[in-house]
């Protein structure tokens, strides 16, 4: 059975990647330094799929280790590239650490492949910083990043859609995700910050079981309707189904050119004051929260136009706040009862 290699496969959304292409009846080899996620992540998988998922320890830094790894496994039909850093915050204090990671690992992947291979690219709408036109779509300007993280993403893409321009045999989509949140309906797998989370649902969760204090909402004097920043939210089980959506595009030769960008978004916008009020309807739970100061590096509003995705991808998200915010909040309970 040809495999999908999903790079950083223990991490939030590349283990609910897992789940769904082993439901499409993919085979599936995940590789990961476990430098942002548990190895326990392996065993839930196994407890989701019923399968023992097959998994090799790898540092993508290492072109040798790549290469060998790729020599061994000619069944490999596609991959799906999750390892990266991904904390804003902390690529602004350690940027080598986050140019070095993001792009060696990258770098060797496709060399490892001999530059051909169906790859399908973990981006971000962090691309767009600030779009001057909303819903964005993916023909926007990208706008300079705030943070290395948010560079990275973009160069990423640069090397892709240049290295394609003139490698046919490379075919590449880049995915820009929107806000991903939520956990699989098992609440058996979900997002598993390290340390005090930066994104908002986790601290909402890990504030309601509590675990941490008040919520602090980053500024209500943007010019939004309650004055609170707007994000599109989706929940990573949709996600999870748009990477399985890309893999079968790039296997039916379907597309016009072998790089192809998408936006994963529902393609409608919530601000932070809309989320904290859907988790408490959602739950029942009451949220602690406080208004403070602007994060810097935030932008005030983005939701990503989806019709792109809806006509070339055939998918569009299909679960709603509330399923979005009941399941983080069985996650969060399932951790308590089950710390990792
Ligand atoms: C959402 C909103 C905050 C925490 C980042 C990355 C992006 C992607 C998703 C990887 C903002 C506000 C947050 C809190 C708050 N990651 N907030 N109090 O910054 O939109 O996107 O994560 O691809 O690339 O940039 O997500 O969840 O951090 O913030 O008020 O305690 O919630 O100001 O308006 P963000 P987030």
């Amino acid at each position: 059975m040809a495999k999908i290699l999903v790079t950083g496969g223990t991490g939030f959304i590349g283990s609910h990647t897992v789940v769904e292409l082993h439901n499409a009846g993919y085979g599936v080899v995940i590789v990961d330094d476990f430098s942002n996620s548990n190895p326990k992540i392996l065993t839930q998988l196994e407890k989701i799929t019923g399968k023992k998922p097959e998994f090799y320890e790898l540092d993508l830094c290492d072109e040798a280790k790549v290469n060998d790894f790729v020599k061994k496994h000619t069944d490999i039909s596609g991959v799906i590239h999750f390892a990266a850093f991904k904390a804003v915050g902390e690529s602004v204090q350690q940027p080598l650490k986050y140019y070095r990671n993001n792009f060696y690992s990258l770098i060797n992947l496709i060399t490892a492949f001999n530059q051909k291979v169906n790859l399908v690219f973990s981006s971000s709408c962090t691309v767009y910083g600030q779009p001057d036109v909303l819903p964005v779509t993916e023909d926007a300007p990208v706008k300079k990043a705030e943070s290395p993280y948010g560079n990275t993403k973009q160069i990423a893409e640069e090397i892709l859609q240049e290295t394609c321009a003139v490698t046919p045999s490379l075919k590449v989509t880049s995915l820009r995700y929107f806000n991903p949140v939520g956990a699989h309906h098992t609440a058996l797998i979900g997002e598993l910050p390290i340390g005090v989370p930066q994104n908002l649902v986790p601290f909402i969760t890990q504030s309601a079981i509590g675990k941490r204090g008040p919520i602090t909402v980053y500024g209500d004097d943007y010019s939004t309707p309650d004055g609170s920043a707007i994000r599109d939210y989706i929940h990573v089980v949709d996600l999870a189904k748009a990477h399985v959506a890309a893999i079968q595009r790039l296997e039916s030769e379907k597309a016009s050119s072998n790089y192809e960008v998408f936006n994963l978004g529902t393609g409608k916008g919530s601000s932070v004051l809309e989320i904290i009020h859907a988790f408490e309807k959602s739950t029942g739970e009451k949220l602690n929260y406080t208004i403070g100061a602007r994060r810097e590096g935030d932008i005030e509003q983005v939701w990503g136009n989806v019709e792109k995705s809806a006509r070339d991808l055939g998918w569009k998200a299909e679960l709603d706040i509330d399923e979005m915010m009941r399941s983080a909040w069985n996650w969060e309970k399932y951790l308590k009862d089950n710390p990792f």
